[in-house]
């Protein structure tokens, strides 16, 4: 390597370091890849004031929808690698859409892990108009009517559409798919009376079931949920091993400096060590992962395992991107 070369990889590397020690130094994008009011916005809207706290600028939320998440995924990945512009998401925007739609980047190698998020099951919930009682009803009722069922999604691959498409398979009747820019407005419609049904996220869901706006007829998981015992889990309902649960997570795009990675661990940690955020997200049915768990690390191996078990899955399913 000659002299300068030397030279403009030394000036380059301090003046990294140095953008790393001031950083942030201006506020930081986090970009939703749904519509606001929704699973991600909420998460995201949560943990933006105690990170706003402890790195001492503003998280402006940017809910950019389209295409399952993968639109607002893209933008990240595009972005500046300097911690200014970061990527909330989930096991579908992050896992499953690699596998349906043909994406113009890589899930794993133009994104750096920050921290594993709280993650929540699914509760199937219908409008208050369906006659069905409980699931074994809900079922009889779903044959009954086979693809005239108005099912709400987030999009092709979202959570609630995979979660859906399992659901139908389970129950082996076929429905109508109605997609949204995110489960807010599909949840709007639902208590509107406008859609039949949605399996949607718990923290989506569990507070209009709660206030009985909609019906909820079982939760994807081997527990109850401590913020709504009163709805029975899929194994007790009739449909054993239904499990289906959404995880979240937060990324920079590749390339973004190490300590800028470190201090946005910290201050996700921070947030979620935070009583008020632990109570929030408790009434919500989001779980936190234990702290060891909260790792860029942990992220990274999750999502890389989560790719080698589903994608085959989903191209098996045969499930499309629009
Ligand atoms: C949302 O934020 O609207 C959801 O996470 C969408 C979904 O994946 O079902």
């Amino acid at each position: 390597m000659s002299k300068l070369s030397i030279a403009a990889l030394w000036i380059a590397v301090m003046v990294t370091g140095a953008a790393a020690q001031s950083y942030p130094s201006r506020p930081i994008t986090m970009v939703v890849p749904f519509a606001a009011g929704g699973p991600v916005d909420t998460v995201a809207r949560i943990l933006s004031e105690p990170m706003r706290a402890s790195l001492g600028q503003s998280i402006i939320v940017e809910n950019t929808t389209g295409a399952a998440g993968s639109i607002a995924v893209g933008r990240v990945a595009r972005a500046a690698a300097d911690g200014y512009t970061l990527s909330i998401g989930h096991w579908s925007t992050h896992v499953v859409n690699g596998a349906i739609y043909t994406l113009q980047y890589d899930l794993l190698r133009d994104f750096e892990p920050i921290a594993l998020l709280p993650s929540n099951p699914m509760i199937v919930v219908s409008k208050n108009g369906v006659p069905a009682k409980d699931l074994a009803e809900l079922i009889a009722w779903l044959k009954a009517n086979e693809g005239r069922v108005s099912v709400g999604t987030a999009g092709a691959g979202s959570g609630s559409h995979i979660a859906g498409v399992y659901f139908q398979r389970a129950v082996g009747a076929r429905f109508q798919f109605v997609p949204y820019r995110g489960t807010a407005p599909a949840l709007q419609d639902l208590v509107a009376g406008q859609i039949d049904l949605i399996v949607d996220q718990a923290s989506n869901s569990v507070q209009h079931v709660r206030d009985g706006k909609i019906r909820g007829y079982a939760v994807t998981a081997a527990r109850r949920l401590a913020s709504a015992p009163n709805i029975p889990t899929v194994d007790e309902g009739g449909l054993p091993g239904l499990h289906m649960g959404i995880w979240y997570g937060l990324w920079a795009p590749k390339g973004t400096p190490k300590d800028i990675i470190v201090k946005l661990n910290g201050a996700v940690m921070r947030a979620l060590a935070d009583g008020g955020v632990r109570q929030r997200f408790g009434e919500l049915g989001l779980e936190i992962p234990p702290v060891e768990q909260q790792t860029p690390e942990a992220l990274g191996a999750l999502q890389k395992a989560e790719i080698e078990k589903w994608w085959p899955l989903i191209k098996a399913a045969n499930i499309k991107g629009e």
